[in-house]
């Protein structure tokens, strides 16, 4: 029977974009806006509270996402807690492309390895990774979320793979975050089910410019960020971020839609013109760094 360390755990997990544009379910990218989160195992019961960012929508039951990952890696590890409790101070918004549902199941499964005794021996990081991918289906933002920094991630066979690459330190992002959010499944569901191979074979290019670019020639980074696969076909449900995205590429600022949208992500350097004054009326506006580091647990 497992036994559980006395006294809350802490974690912290980073915000993620993925795709990056032609980087579709495969790029991701943590960067420097992270959630925190506290969790404790009680006598019984479960109490959940949230604040910031999705507090008014996610539910307190065995139903949010948090607790669900939990529930799945004390599973692994053959645990059942009396009770729990658990803290979430939310800063990464929610339906928005920026991975916060990654970022919750990468931390509900990172604390319920830390709350169990000798829990590192029962799930090492990599099973932990496969864990929270299978969770979350898809590991673009759940990769970037657990190890922080650049991850190319898919799927061979039945595991997930993860491959860290380099990120030029003049590299950095501005988000550019709308009013209201788009399903990641409404936005899936606006993609066609075949693609030109003129099309596939440029995307392809591109993807590969991209890891060349991020890793230490960012001048390369608009052109490299050009996307043939899902960006245009999602403008339905995002219109006003593909306007803003366009503006900004036409005022040569490499622009995406960070993971299946409507936040926009512009690359930036150090030196680059203030672009806070870009965000439409209403929009949200975020200069972040590109975070090198993912879940952290316990500080
Ligand atoms: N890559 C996904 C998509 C979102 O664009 O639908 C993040 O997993």
């Amino acid at each position: 029977m497992a036994t559980y360390i006395s006294g809350p755990v802490r974690v912290t997990v980073p915000a993620t974009s993925a795709n990056l544009g032609p980087g579709f379910d495969a790029f991701g990218l943590a960067l420097s806006m992270r959630d925190t989160l506290v969790a404790e195992v009680a006598d019984g019961g479960l109490r959940i509270e949230v604040r910031g960012a999705g507090a008014d929508d996610v539910p307190r039951d065995e139903s949010h996402l948090v607790v669900r990952s939990m529930r799945a890696a004390f599973a692994a590890m053959g645990a059942e807690p009396p009770g729990l409790a658990l803290r979430c101070n939310n800063v990464i918004p929610h339906g928005r492309g920026l991975g916060s549902s990654s970022a919750a199941i990468v931390a509900g499964v990172s604390l319920a390895r830390a709350l169990v005794a000798g829990g590192q021996l029962l799930l090492d990081d990599e099973a932990l990774f496969q864990l929270a991918a299978d969770i979350e289906g898809h590991p673009d933002n759940v990769a970037p979320a657990f190890y922080g920094g650049f991850v190319i991630s898919g799927r061979e066979g039945d595991e997930w793979y993860a491959v860290s690459a380099g990120v030029d330190p003049r590299v950095s992002a501005v988000v550019f975050v709308p009013p209201t959010p788009v399903e990641t499944k409404v936005a899936r569901g606006l993609l066609p089910d075949l693609v030109a191979h003129a099309d596939a074979a440029a995307n392809s290019g591109r993807a590969a410019l991209l890891v060349a670019a991020l890793a230490g020639r960012p001048e390369h980074l608009l052109v490299a960020t050009r996307d043939y696969l899902h960006q245009e076909q999602r403008e339905p449900a995002m219109p006003e971020s593909l306007a803003l995205m366009h503006a900004l590429r036409a005022d040569g600022v490499a622009a995406v839609i960070s993971g299946a949208g409507p936040t926009v992500l512009a690359f930036t350097g150090r030196s680059a013109p203030d672009l806070t004054t870009r965000a439409p009326q209403g929009w949200a506006c975020h200069a972040l760094d590109i975070e090198p580091t993912g879940v952290v647990v316990g500080e």
